[in-house]
This record gives C-alpha cells, sequence and structure tokens, in this order.
C-alpha cells in the first residue's frame, strides 16, 4: 500500500510545511528500488522519507531518525505502516543500529534544520520571527543558545563566530563586545537589532545577524560534531551495493562529506566506497524553485 493511499493527515503545525531539497535529484541519484530497506537519519517532516518509501514499498523495514519531538509527531504517519521511528541524534541512533547488525540498502542524510523548525519563533533559530534565544533541535536538551550568549567568555563567543560562523573577526569582536556589554538577552530580535545596530554599512544580500546565527546553532546542536562521529559509522550501515546520499548546506558540513567520501573511495584496495558523483548537485541547479535549496550540496557514494 502506498502512503499517498492514506487517508491525509493533519498536520499538527499551522507554518508552512518543509518541501525537501533535491527530492528529484537524490532519487535519480540512489535509485531506491521495490523491496529495499531505507534508513532516514534526519527524517524531518518525511518529505525524503515518502518518496523513497514510495519506491522501495517497503514500510516495515524502514527506519527513521529525528531527534526534534514535533518531527517525529509528524512521522507517526510511517510508523502507522510498519516503519520504526527513533527520536534522537542521528550518532546515537546510529550507535544504536550498529550495535544489533542492521544494515540498509538506501541511506539518507539531509542535514540542517527544516523549515518549521527555523519558521516557528517558538523554536528561535530565527532573526526573522521573534523568540526566546533556544535553537535547540532537541527539546530534550537543556543547554539553548542563551546559555552561550549569556554565560561563555568573550573569547569563546569570538572563536566560535569565526570557526562556526565563518564571522569576519574584526566584526565578530565588535559582536562579542556588545554581547558581553549587554548581555543577558532573552530574545532573538533583542541579539538581531543589536547585530544591525553595530553593522556598519549597508548590507544587501545576507542579513549581518545570519552569520552569528548560524554559528550558535551549530554550537547548541553540535552539528560537525554530529557529522564527524556519524560518517564512520554510516559504513557499518551499509550493505555491499547500498547508497548513502548527503545534503549539506554550508561549506563546514560539506568539507566533512567531501573529505570523508574521498578518503574512503579510489582505487586502493581498502577503499569501501565508490562515489556517485565527482561533483556535487547543487540546489541552485537542479532545485531552483525552492529557496531553502539555494545552498544544497548533494554527495552520494555506494559501498562497494
Ligand atoms: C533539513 S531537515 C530534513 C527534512 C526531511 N528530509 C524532509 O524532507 O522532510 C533536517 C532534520 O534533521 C534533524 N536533524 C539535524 N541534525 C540531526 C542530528 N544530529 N540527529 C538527528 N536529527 C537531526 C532536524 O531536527 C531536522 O528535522
Amino acid at each position: 500500500m502506498s502512503i499517498k493511499e492514506h487517508p491525509p493527515q493533519l498536520h499538527t503545525k499551522q507554518y508552512d510545511l518543509h518541501v525537501p531539497v533535491l527530492l528529484s535529484a537524490s532519487l535519480d541519484l540512489l535509485k531506491p528500488q521495490p523491496k529495499e530497506r531505507y534508513l532516514d537519519l534526519t527524517a524531518g517532516y518525511g518529505g525524503h522519507a515518502e518518496a523513497f518509501l514510495n519506491k522501495t514499498q517497503s514500510y516495515s523495514s524502514a527506519v527513521l531518525v529525528d531527534r526534534d519531538e514535533n518531527a517525529i509527531a509528524e512521522l507517526g504517519r510511517f510508523s502507522a505502516l510498519g516503519a520504526t521511528l527513533i527520536n534522537a541524534d542521528f550518532v546515537s541512533a546510529a550507535k544504536q543500529l550498529v550495535s544489533v547488525g542492521e544494515k540498509f540498502d538506501v541511506i539518507m542524510v539531509d542535514l540542517g534544520v527544516s523549515s518549521p523548525q527555523l519558521d516557528n519563533g517558538e523554536r528561535g533559530f530565527s532573526f526573522i520571527y521573534d523568540g526566546p534565544l533556544d535553537m535547540r533541535m532537541d527539546q530534550r536538551q537543556k543547554f539553548s543558545a542563551a546559555d552561550i550568549v549569556n554565560s561563555y567568555p568573550k573569547q569563546k563567543i569570538i572563536e566560535i563566530l569565526v570557526r562556526y560562523g565563518e564571522e569576519r573577526l574584526s566584526f565578530a569582536k565588535r559582536i562579542a563586545d556588545e554581547i558581553y556589554k549587554r548581555r543577558p538577552f532573552t530574545k532573538t530580535s533583542e541579539l538581531a537589532e543589536m547585530i544591525v545596530e553595530i553593522h556598519r554599512g549597508g548590507w544587501q544580500k545576507i542579513h549581518p545577524a545570519t552569520r552569528t546565527f548560524q554559528a550558535l546553532r551549530i554550537e547548541v546542536n553540535q552539528e560537525l560534531a554530529q557529522i564527524e562521529s556519524l560518517l564512520p559509522l554510516l559504513l557499518q550501515l551499509l550493505n555491499s551495493g547500498s547508497r548513502v546520499g548527503v545534503i549539506s548546506f554550508h561549506s563546514l558540513e560539506d568539507r566533512l562529506v567531501k573529505r570523508f567520501f574521498k578518503d574512503n573511495s579510489g582505487l586502493s584496495f581498502e577503499a569501501e566506497l565508490e562515489l556517485l558523483n565527482k561533483k556535487p548537485l547543487d540546489g541552485a541547479t537542479y532545485d531552483a524553485y525552492n529557496p531553502r535549496s539555494r545552498s544544497a550540496k548533494l554527495r552520494g557514494a555506494l559501498k562497494k
């Protein structure tokens, strides 16, 4: 039975649903086949899962992971069809699956945040919609963006702005100085307005708070550490002939994926992967209609 044949589900949130990024490109690259076993490590609102499971038709062997409880609630429509849902970060979930010897034919990892996370001010990811300085993907976690802004030493704030936000050092110092002077901050708008205020010169394309918000989000959710720990585990979750696709949204993420795929492919006898695409498939080319795809890059690999 296809998921489309099921009565439509009422979505539990009022804001825009997530439009899956590089969906056709992912299907073309990974080519899910009937009866194949699907693992989605960032299942979100189920856009990729729905399309992949429509191809595999193997709902009961599928495993869908997300650390966000709102996403897990939305994914209930797949568990009704037999899929297993795991509400955990993908490293814990992957370790759990490896420990019991589970293997999959197709694995998707669509990094970053979903539209419902970004567009719901209450989640605190947005400098457009006001809300608490939160940014936790996993609502069970205690540590939030407010802890960084209100209690990190100035030097550590500068470091994360430069490393995770790729912010210019001079501007990172100014932002950290002002944070230090004006804290505590409670709302995303207070932080965003302060950054606009101290930003000299006009801005056109990118809001001046973009890099700070990216840096805080990466630190709160330990996003790069999660990716680094996940990549080697993927090798243990793939069967021979299985495929994995990873969609990244900025150069820090893509660099890790690119390096891992490169280090584990090639002509050497030990190489476990074969690259499905030498150059990443990018959102601007393959998904031009979706504004959230603008910076997306998809890399795929096959386990030999
Ligand atoms: C870009 S969205 C995925 C959207 C999904 N592919 C779809 O089509 O609906 C990313 C999702 O991954 C989740 N996520 C990000 N990092 C995670 C991690 N380390 N562990 C588990 N889930 C994560 C987020 O909570 C979010 O729901």
